[in-house]
């Protein structure tokens, strides 16, 4: 099966400040030392996939900083750093601008007024989906297709500043290899996705649809049976995964890692 192959990724585990981070939901506050397993579990199954790793220290003053692809958009022809859309998020673009620029030394900004969170970027071999959302505006996504189109990709914008059931574009799709995406019912029928094939979750999964194709495998959340086979019957191999603790904080399978060609 056919996908866009990463060798790295940049990860940074939750640090202690963690459960004081942005979330939309009202559920119990998330245990740390679950979520800090969790993110080891998650850590390993990348290596499982061939990845290296770059480890990150916590840091304190950012308790969002675990979500790290937030902070950057990693293509096969570059990097750009976001500028996110939650204030209290700013400063985790330089605390990962070190990293980046050991891979990328020519790496790339969005600049104000526009702000780009990488949760709403979804690479699909290419065509960039850009969702303009709470915390993507319009003029950090024209920065970004510009910056893309300007290295021979493709872009296109989905507006979701009407859902309020997301957070991020890929809260609700992801990009499976071989012109598929998982995809949220709302956003199915969307006119930007039908050049895809879709593998649309049962309304009680949406939260399947943050998955990760990582080489041969697939990252996906546990809890979700239906989608789980879905992808095995289609030929996916999943790695099912607790998120229990980070799906309090708002946060995806995607969210926890910045993958490198
Ligand atoms: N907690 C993830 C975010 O709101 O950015």
């Amino acid at each position: 099966m056919a996908s866009q192959s990463f060798a790295h990724a940049i990860v940074r585990p939750p640090g202690p400040t963690f459960a004081q981070g942005l979330t939309r939901f009202d559920l119990d506050r998330p245990n740390l030392a679950l979520a800090r397993a969790q993110w080891e579990a998650y850590s390993r199954a990348l290596e499982t996939c061939g990845l290296t790793l770059t480890r990150l220290e916590p840091l304190t003053e950012f308790p969002d900083s675990t979500f790290v692809e937030d902070t950057a958009i990693v293509t096969a022809r570059g990097a750009i750093v976001s500028r996110p859309g939650a204030p209290s998020r700013s400063g985790e673009v330089e605390a990962i601008r070190p990293a980046l620029l050991a891979h990328f030394p020519d790496l790339a900004a969005i600049g104000a007024p526009g702000t780009l969170d990488g949760g709403d970027i979804c690479d699909a071999d290419g065509h960039f989906l850009i969702g303009i959302s709470a915390r993507t505006n319009p003029e950090g996504a024209a920065q970004l297709q510009a910056w893309l189109e300007a290295r021979g990709d493709t872009a296109a914008a989905i507006d979701i500043r009407d859902r309020s059931d997301i957070l991020h574009l890929k809260s609700g799709i992801s990009y499976l290899g071989d012109n598929r995406l998982a995809v949220i019912p709302a956003l199915a029928d969307h006119q930007a996705l039908r050049r895809f094939e879709r593998v649309v979750t049962a309304p009680d999964e949406a939260y399947a649809a943050n998955c990760v194709r990582v080489n041969e495998r697939v990252l996906i959340a546990a809890g979700f049976p239906g989608f789980e086979a879905r992808l095995t019957d289609l030929g996916y191999r999943p790695i099912v995964l607790m998120m229990s603790e980070f799906e309090k904080m708002d946060g995806g399978l995607s969210c926890l890692s910045l993958r490198i060609p």
